[in-house]
């Protein structure tokens, strides 16, 4: 098992994704669990600052996550969501909803069965080395300058041909950070015994070869 955490903008869902491939491992996304929970709540109309409604809402998400790091798979109630849960709706509801510590303790359970896996399995989230899956081989904890991420975000938005404002993109990270690691259930925040990767100055390609070298590493070592 290897754990990835850290904040969003470190490249943490594609670099995780590739060093499953490299390692021909499965891949488990839990951040797409709790935006399927969010899109069902949104669905429903709940009101976000209401946390009882949204534990209400979501007592029972039927939801499908593929394991494929080559396709990413997620289905809600048998509908392909796989866009919608990254659309705007979702990302700017999802920390709210994540916060709710009854649907933590439901989604968590969801993800242990879905990493229950033969083999390797990287798992990606903001709390797998501390919280889901503490006893993970390998800890990463993913981290990168609120500067750098904003950079990476408002370059990917103008190149998909989205307006992009960089000022409002390093708010909105700062705004993300702040939500994710002062919630009181499962904050943001590496493992004791995590090893810290700094991607600020590192290439796509880099950061996956480092990462790749770390897993191997703690295999041979357990050989
Ligand atoms: O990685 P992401 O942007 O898809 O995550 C979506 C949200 O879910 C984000 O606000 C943090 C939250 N999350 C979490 O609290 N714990 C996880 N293990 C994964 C994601």
């Amino acid at each position: 098992m290897i754990a990835i955490d850290g904040p969003s903008g470190t490249g943490k869902s594609s670099v995780s994704r590739k060093v499953a491939m490299e390692l021909g491992a499965r891949y488990i996304d839990t951040g797409a669990t709790y935006r399927v929970a969010t899109l069902q709540a949104l669905r429903a109309g709940v009101d976000l600052t209401d946390p009882a409604a949204i534990d209400a809402a979501t007592q029972v998400v039927p939801m499908t996550v593929g394991n494929d790091p080559t396709v990413p798979t997620v289905l809600l109630d048998g509908e392909d969501v796989t866009a919608e849960i990254r659309g705007d709706a979702v990302t700017q509801a999802v920390s709210a909803v994540s916060a709710v510590p009854e649907l933590r303790v439901r989604v968590v359970e969801l993800q242990r069965s879905l990493a229950d896996v033969d083999g390797i399995a990287v798992v990606e989230g903001r709390d797998i080395g501390t919280a889901v899956f503490p006893q993970a081989a390998v800890k990463i904890y993913l981290t990168a300058s609120p500067e750098a991420r904003a950079t990476r975000r408002h370059k990917q938005n103008l190149s998909a041909g989205m307006d992009s404002d960089y000022a409002a993109v390093l708010a909105d990270v700062i705004r993300r950070d702040d939500l994710d690691s002062t919630r009181a259930a499962s904050p943001l925040r590496p493992a004791d015994d995590a090893q810290i990767v700094d991607t600020s100055d590192m290439t796509f390609e880099q950061v996956v070869a480092d990462l790749v070298g770390r897993a191997q590493a703690a295999v041979e070592v357990t050989r």
